[in-house]
Formats: structure tokens, C-alpha cells, sequence
């Protein structure tokens, strides 16, 4: 019996617009979902909004607007985005849809029906100025395992930790900005502990990228705590039996895979079952996700499927994170490249950003988007050598065939085909796109070499015959080109194949096709060139949008000097400095002031400074900085160091020796 393969994409919030970062899971799950169907294989590809979360929650108030409606907006704007990108689904649901609200009630009845579930007191963070517990993103405050800033359910800055309500320290309430207090409520949580043996025995056989297995597997190693899985929120799916709470929003958005199969299935006449609720084991449930979202996926998913007795995935792939020009993605210090105003709006072609994301680098690394590299790629590899080839080939052929000139194909030439057709349906089955994208463009390489070395416009003087059999050896390269390009870039690959005498109906056409040899006769129309160069004022004008924002974003206001003097600086001497337990980044340290007792402050330098080092230097500190506990250690005081993304924390130190407390200003 034929398998059947279900493919789904990481569900974009439906909280604020596309950027380029996000592509890089869509693009090269829609690139997959088009091979496999070349392979002949029954898939479907489903995705969704997500509509749920504190962060939709707290936008929607922001903007005067209903949680609904923002969702609804940005739900059209991804689908609308996606189409343009020729990232064609067979449905986009949204996790706020009946089917999901009912699938989830459904499956968190059955797990506390299974005894998975169990009810907990515990303290949560609470604005008393607000009135009101501050679920996930509503609270702000520092991390407890690596002391970076933290925002709600997660340690987005540092170390990438999800957080568990009431681990944040310092907890702020992010609506009013005022101390919030811990205050103990009655919550739900899913036995995650119970699952370790089960979790360890799946990940060994989890296929997808090694990275998902691997830092799952390290998890699984280490402690998994159990996990709460109710908030205090009105927006979401309610909480079986209880009115005031919904379910965590990583309960329902990971259902939403099933909700939106069984919402396509119920369209096409097709059972959900044989996808979700199949022992038998003929479906393979493939996840492309980024590397963000890692410990959802490969965690708490699979053991939330195994406890309610649902299917398990046959594999998560994940990308390695997009940066822009070196920096961290971050929407608020203004590195982010958006899909429409950077990209579409600005007339590129939707398969340039498409090849470029799948091929710029092997797809589990990190990908650092930069315009220069993506102008190069575009010119050298697009431009120079598929474009050239295809168009150097169907416009000589034009110009003196009209139509496929007869000649046999060179065995040589149906061996490259075949063992690139190979390679290129190899290495995009094991998730590694950019080396079938290479596999591809050497086929277009090979071509070029080819065309030269006949120098068919040399015979076509002497042996018109022998000059068409060079063309219609090449033509056939175009059409496997064609067929091979297909799942990168649809459209330029169809355009490709319509020159050819092909017509339309590239998406339907197998990978086989590639060497099914093409029909002499076939007429050759006059060719459009596939690519345009891009130039360099385009480029230049796109890097200045870049650092317009940048400059935007991280602008700081002016101050006043009265608001300068506020700041208590002064020169301190370093009395003693020690690791604190359990942190890789942070040191005790004991500073003298110039005040009757020394100063305890907690630094994040242990990474770039020896404690042992550091006794006696004389440091710049903020000695009225609020004080705040780090795991456990009270700190009263700033170190000032300069520091970069990537060098870590440079000392600032006074220029020769003064006494302890001397001031700055
Ligand atoms: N809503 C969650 C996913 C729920 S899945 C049940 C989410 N949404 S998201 O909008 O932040 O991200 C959508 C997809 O884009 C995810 O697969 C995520 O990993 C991916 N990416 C978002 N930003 C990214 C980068 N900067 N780089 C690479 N992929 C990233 O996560
Ligand atoms: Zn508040």
C-alpha cells in the first residue's frame, strides 16, 4: 500500500507581518511537499495561524482592537503572503476554528481522563496596581537560569529557555510596568516527567535533521519538569470545566496541525483518521519547524500525541535560525527584513528569495541574510550560469530551427540527467536542499561546458545536422533543468519548460520526466530571458532601508542633565570576586565605594574575566542601579563594561588610580 505523507509548517502568530526569517521554514517545506509529489508520493501540506498566546493578547489592546480581529488581519496576510510565494497549501487553517477548540477539548479531556493531568497550587506572578495574574508575556523580568532579560514563557535574550509560570525573578507587570508579587492559585498541569523513558526511546528513532534530535535528547537527559498547562486568560480554548482559565496557547497550536487536517480532509472527501489515529503505521507525519521551537516539537508535542493516543510524527526538521547582517533577528532593535515592504513590494521575483533561501547554506546552519550575498547569488549562479545556458541554447535554437531539431541524445548527456535527477531527489529527501540545489545548477554548469565545447554556432555553417543534434541535446537539459528547478522555483522553472514546447503543467510532471527525451518537432518560440541581473544601486538603496531602521530603532532620546545627574557613577576597587553556583556567566563580586561596607554586585562577566584577575582593579560602577536578586544573589550595583554581540564584555576602567568612590560625572 502506497504511504501516505502529511507535511506541516510551524504556525506563524498571527501577530504582526511576515519577515524573512520565518521563510525559512515555509520556503523549504513547500520546496520538500513539491518533490515528494514528483517522486509520486500522496501528500498533503497543512498550516495555519496561530491565533492564540498572551503576545496576541496584549497587541490587540495596545491597537483598540478585539484579539479576534487582529488575528483575522494577519491570518489573510500570511495566507495572502504565502500565495504570493507560491507556498500553496492544501489548507491554512487558524487554531481559533471550531474543529481546533473542539479537538482540543477533546484531547485534554482524554488526557485527564487518563490521569495525565493533575491540579497544583502555585505561586504566579500578580499586579496588584492591575488586579490581575500575569500569564506568559504579561510579566517581565530575568531569567533564573542565565540572568538575562526574560519575558514571560520564555528567556528570548539569553539562553533560549522555556520558563515555567513563577520561575521569572524580578518579576515586572508589563501592561503598567509596576513590581508584581507572587500570590498562589490553583493550576493545571501535564505529567511531562512521566514521559522521560518513552521520550528517550522515541528520539532515537525521530528522523529530520540531527539537530531536533540531538538537543531533545539532551533535555530528555536532564530534568523534565512537569508542565503547566493552564493560564489566566479569557482568549483561547477554555479549560475544561473551569471559566477563568484557557489552555496554555503550545497545547492548542500544535493540535492545530490535526484541526486543520481534519478541516481539509472533511473538504476533499478524505479521512483525517488514517493521518492522526493510525496504528497501522502507513502515514509519516513530517514537521518543519525552526530551531526556535525545537523542545515544542520534539517534547511536549510528542508526549502530549503519545498520552492521548494520537500518531506519533515521523520526523522534525529544523532550520537553523535566520540573522541579518551578522545580528540576532529582533524586530525592536531593527533588524528585521520584511517579505512584503523589502521584498514583493519591491518588484523581486518571489523564486529569487525562494533559491536563495534553500541554497545560500546546508539547512540546519544558522543563515546570516545579507543583500550583497543575495545580488551575488542571483547574478553569478541565476543570471550567469542557469539563465545563460537556458537562454543561449533556446535562442540559437529559435533563430535556426524553429522547432526541436532532430538527433540522438548523447549517452553522456543522458548519464549527467539521470545522475543529477538522482542526486537532486536524494538530498532533498534527506532535508539537504542546498546540496540538491548544487546538484542542479552543475547539471545547468555541465550544460554551458557543453554548448561551448560543440560550438554548434561553428557547425551550423558547415553540418546543420550535427549543429541540431547539439541543440536538441541541450533542449533536453533545459527540460530537465526544468523538471529539477521545479520545487525551488516554480514559476521561473514552468516558463523554462513552456520554452521548451513543454505548454503548461510543470507542477504535475514526475522527476522522470527529466529524461524522457524530448519530442523533435516540438516548436521553440522565441525566448524570454529567465533572469535580470540585479544591480548595484539596488542593492545599495535596499542595505539603506536596512540601516534606516536600525539607526531608527536603537535611537536613544536625548536626556536632560538633571536626568544625567540622577545616575550615581563612581569609581570602585574590586575587593573580592567569585563564580556563583550554577550560572556559566555570572560573578559575586565584592566592590569597595568609598561607603563603610563594601558592595555586593553580581557582573556577567565570568565568561571573559578570571575572578582571580580581577581583585584590586578599579572598575566604573552604577552604584544606584535597583537592586535585584541573580539566582538567589543580591546585587546593588552596575558594573559598566562595553560589549559587543559576539566579543562579550569589555571593562571600562579610570585612567590611572583614585580612592574607591571617587564620582563620575
Ligand atoms: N506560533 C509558533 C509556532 C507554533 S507551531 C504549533 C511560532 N510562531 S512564529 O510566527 O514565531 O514562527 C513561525 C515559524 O517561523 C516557526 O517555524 C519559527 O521557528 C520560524 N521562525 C520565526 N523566526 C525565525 C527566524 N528568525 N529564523 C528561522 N526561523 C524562524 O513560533
Ligand atoms: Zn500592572
Amino acid at each position: 500500500m502506497q504511504r501516505r505523507t502529511l507535511v506541516t509548517c510551524g504556525l506563524p502568530y498571527a501577530n504582526g507581518p511576515a519577515h524573512i526569517g520565518h521563510l525559512r521554514t515555509y520556503i523549504p517545506a513547500d520546496l520538500f511537499v513539491r518533490s515528494l509529489r514528483k517522486q509520486g508520493k500522496d501528500t498533503t501540506f497543512v498550516c495555519g495561524s496561530d491565533a492564540h498566546g498572551t503576545p496576541i493578547v496584549i497587541n490587540a489592546e495596545e491597537l483598540g482592537v478585539t484579539p479576534a480581529e487582529l488575528v483575522q488581519k494577519y491570518h489573510d496576510h500570511f495566507d495572502e503572503t504565502f500565495k504570493s510565494l507560491n507556498i500553496i497549501f492544501d489548507k491554512f487553517g487558524n487554531t481559533e476554528s471550531d474543529t481546533n477548540h473542539n479537538r482540543t477539548t477533546e484531547i485534554v479531556n482524554t488526557l485527564i481522563a487518563k490521569g495525565y493531568v493533575f491540579s497544583q497550587s502555585i505561586e504566579l506572578a500578580y499586579c496588584p496596581t492591575c488586579d490581575r495574574f500575569l500569564p506568559d508575556r504579561y510579566v517581565e523580568g530575568v531569567c533564573p537560569d542565565c540572568g538575562a532579560v526574560a519575558r514571560g514563557d520564555e528567556c528570548d535574550q539569553g539562553c533560549g529557555k522555556h520558563l515555567e509560570p513563577g520561575e521569572i525573578l524580578e518579576p515586572l507587570c508589563k501592561i503598567c510596568k509596576s513590581k508584581a508579587e507572587y500570590r498562589v492559585q490553583e493550576h493545571f498541569f501535564f505529567k511531562l516527567s512521566e514521559f522521560k523513558g518513552f521520550l528517550s526511546d522515541y528520539l532515537d528513532k525521530l528522523g529530520g535533521t540531527s539537530n531536533a534530535r540531538n538537543y531533545a535528547k539532551g533535555w530528555v537527559e536532564g530534568e523534565l519538569h512537569d508542565w503547566c498547562i493552564t493560564r489566566n486568560l479569557e482568549w483561547g480554548v477554555r479549560f475544561p470545566g473551569h471559566e477563568n482559565l484557557v489552555v496554555y496557547v503550545w497545547v492548542d497550536a500544535p493540535i492545530g496541525y490535526i484541526s486543520f487536517t481534519e478541516e481539509w480532509a472533511d473538504e476533499h472527501g478524505a479521512d483525517w483518521k488514517k493521518y492522526w489515529m493510525n496504528p497501522g503505521g502507513d502515514t509519516d507525519i513530517i514537521h518543519f519547524i525552526g530551531g526556535d521551537i525545537i523542545y515544542h516539537h520534539c517534547i511536549f508535542w510528542p508526549a502530549l500525541l503519545k498520552g492521548a493516543g494520537y500518531t506519533l510524527p515521523r520526523a522534525v526538521v529544523a532550520s537553523g535560525m535566520v540573522k541579518i547582517g551578522d545580528k540576532t533577528f529582533s524586530k525592536s532593535r531593527g533588524y528585521v527584513v520584511w517579505v512584503n515592504d523589502d521584498y514583493l513590494d519591491k518588484g523581486f521575483h518571489p523564486d529569487l528569495l525562494r533559491y536563495y533561501l534553500a541554497s545560500y547554506t546546508s539547512h540546519t546552519k544558522e543563515l546570516n541574510f545579507s543583500w550583497k550575498v543575495f545580488q551575488e547569488k542571483v547574478n553569478n549562479e541565476l543570471v550567469g550560469t542557469l539563465g545563460n545556458f537556458v537562454y543561449r541554447t533556446l535562442l540559437f535554437a529559435h533563430k535556426n530551427f524553429g522547432t526541436v531539431p532532430d538527433g540522438d541524445i548523447d549517452s553522456e548527456v543522458v548519464e549527467k540527467i539521470g545522475a543529477a535527477k538522482d542526486a537532486v531527489t536524494l538530498a532533498f529527501n534527506e532535508y539537504e536542499f542546498k546540496r540538491g540545489i548544487d546538484a542542479a545548477m552543475n547539471l545547468a554548469a555541465f550544460g554551458n561546458v557543453y554548448f561551448q565545447s560543440n560550438e554548434p554556432w561553428q557547425l551550423i555553417k558547415t553540418d546543420a545536422p550535427g549543429a541540431g543534434k547539439v541543440v536538441r541535446n541541450c533542449i533536453q537539459i533545459v527540460k530537465a533543468l526544468a523538471v529539477l528547478f521545479e520545487p525551488v522555483m516554480p514559476v521561473t522553472a514552468s516558463a523554462a519548460w513552456a520554452q521548451v514546447g513543454m505548454g503548461a503543467g510543470l507542477d504535475g510532471a514526475s522527476y522522470d520526466e527529466a529524461t524522457v527525451a524530448v519530442e523533435v518537432g516540438q516548436p521553440i518560440p522565441k525566448p524570454a530571458m529567465l533572469f535580470a541581473k540585479i544591480e548595484d544601486t539596488t542593492i545599495q538603496e535596499m542595505e539603506e532601508i536596512l540601516e534606516k531602521r536600525v539607526r531608527e530603532a536603537t535611537k536613544k532620546k536625548h536626556v536632560t542633565f538633571e536626568e544625567f545627574s540622577e545616575l550615581d557613577i563612581r569609581i570602585g576597587t574590586i575587593v573580592s570576586a567569585e563564580p556563583i553556583k550554577k550560572s556559566k556567566k555570572l560573578l559575586k563580586l565584592l566592590v569597595d565605594l568609598g561607603e563603610n561596607r563594601d558592595r555586593q554586585i553580581v557582573a556577567g562577566i565570568a565568561e571573559t574575566h578570571n575572578p582571580d584577575d580581577l581583585v584590586g582593579r578599579q572598575v566604573v560602577v552604577l552604584a544606584n542601579m535597583q537592586p535585584a536578586k541573580l539566582f538567589g544573589v543580591e546585587s546593588r550595583g552596575m558594573i559598566l563594561a562595553g560589549g559587543s554581540d559576539s566579543g562579550g564584555a569589555i571593562l571600562l576602567v579610570p585612567e590611572r588610580e583614585v580612592p574607591a568612590g571617587t564620582s563620575v560625572a
